[in-house]
């Protein structure tokens, strides 16, 4: 890979070990992907901080960049991590918390903006702007419905690239990374609703788990469905990007000038089958309502509070509502108060998916998130019903 001889200099040690490692990691995994220069970026978001998931390893790699003065170049976020740290909940062991709290703070230190897996509503990039982002519903809302451009990173990876400011010029930051490769007609009747989206998202990404798809049939859904589709969409392929007709920009001309190699069509009735009765959650006890994954936009937020607002009194015993937004949502006291009264928790710059909530006595969680139904089982050792959002709030007002 050609590097002028700032890059040349940064990789010998000029500006010390953090840059001279991220330049090192950055060209090697350029140059195994054939990337012929470094571009800039104008914004990294790092995913898996998790303490659950990274463990003391990547706690110590963080802490090793953040003790030696790394500081991020551009604006930088950061994806939510495992604990609640804003109020107590369960019992979580001390250790995870006081790690968690660590790895936050030397991100923080770092220069970290924000935690939420939603930073298009911390910063929403421009239509061709480059960007390293390592949170695969953030990635694909960059590029599928923005039209700016990032690669699918790994955790360490954009960390690094928020260290230079700089990625490889590969994958979909070249106009040729972005053709899709098969064309998924969906048939629907009338509208569709967030938890159907969810569903054919996770459909389309296990027929296309290497491959950007071609999307037809969803041409007058709205940004926020679309954005429910493309977090399912991301857990079951490993794409960067989903071209929508008519609502990803330029999506015809991207199809113009792709190899289509497969075709699929879709009907409701192809879906998932997947557990849809609250009765054996309620009656069995351990039941968590839980909608924002990804994390609540500013407008689906408000709605829900003001759902919420006129409901008065509710036994709190009977389940939890966790409502997950970014950590740079604020709410008044008096709000907070009457929302703990009748069970409903605004989990901040938090995700429950990476959280082991078995361990705090949760057995199902019930959500209208298609990527919550895919990765909740295995690493919050739970199970999950997943159903319409209108319908999470009906039963959670019963109880
Ligand atoms: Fe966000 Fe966690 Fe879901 S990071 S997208 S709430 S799995």
């Amino acid at each position: 890979m050609y590097l002028t001889r700032e890059e040349e200099a940064i990789l010998n040690g000029e500006l010390g070990y953090p840059y001279a490692l991220a330049m090192k990691v950055i060209t090697t995994v350029g140059d195994s992907l054939g990337a012929e220069r470094l571009i800039p970026v104008v914004h990294a978001h790092v995913s898996g901080i998790s303490y659950f998931n990274i463990g003391d390893a990547g706690l110590e790699f963080i802490e090793s960049l953040a003790t030696s003065n790394a500081r991020f170049q551009v604006f930088t976020t950061a994806n939510p991590y495992a604990v609640i740290i804003d109020s107590s909940y369960g019992s979580l062991p001390e250790d995870v918390r006081s790690k968690q709290l660590k790895i936050i703070n030397y991100l923080r230190g770092m220069g970290a903006r924000a935690f939420t897996c939603a930073p298009y509503y911390v910063r929403r990039p421009s239509y061709g702007e480059h960007l390293a982002w390592a949170e695969s519903n953030a990635v694909l809302f960059a590029n599928s419905l923005i039209g700016a451009w990032s690669n699918r990173e790994g955790g360490p990876l954009a960390l690094l690239e928020g260290l230079l400011g700089k990625t490889y010029a590969a994958g979909v930051h070249l106009r040729e990374g972005r053709s899709p490769k098969c064309v998924t007609s969906i048939k629907t009747e009338g509208s569709v609703s967030f938890f159907h989206l969810s569903l054919i998202g996770l459909k389309i990404g296990e027929l296309c788990p290497d491959s950007i798809p071609f999307v037809e049939g969803l041409e007058g859904v709205s940004e926020e469905g679309i954005r429910a589709f493309l977090a399912s969409f991301g857990s079951t392929s490993n794409a960067p990007m989903v071209v929508f007709n008519k609502l990803t920009p330029d999506s015809q001309e991207l199809l113009e000038n792709s190899d289509i190699e497969e075709r699929f069509s879709i009907s409701l009735g192809d879906l998932r089958e997947v557990l849809l009765d609250f009765k054996e959650a309620r009656e069995s006890g351990g039941i968590l309502y839980f909608i924002g994954c990804p994390h609540l936009s500013p407008g689906e937020f408000a709605h829900l509070l003001g759902r919420l607002r006129s409901v008065g009194k509710r036994d709190s015993s009977m389940g939890e509502l966790w409502l997950g937004v970014s950590d740079t949502v604020s709410l008044d006291e008096e709000i907070t108060n009457y929302l703990g009264r009748i069970g409903v928790r605004v989990v901040k710059g938090m995700c429950p998916v990476t959280t082991k909530l078995s361990l705090v006595g949760i057995k199902y969680v019930v959500t209208d998130s298609g990527k919550a139904l895919h990765y909740m089982p295995k690493l919050a050792g739970v199970k999950v019903v997943i159903k319409d959002r209108e319908e999470i709030l009906r039963e959670f007002l019963r109880g």
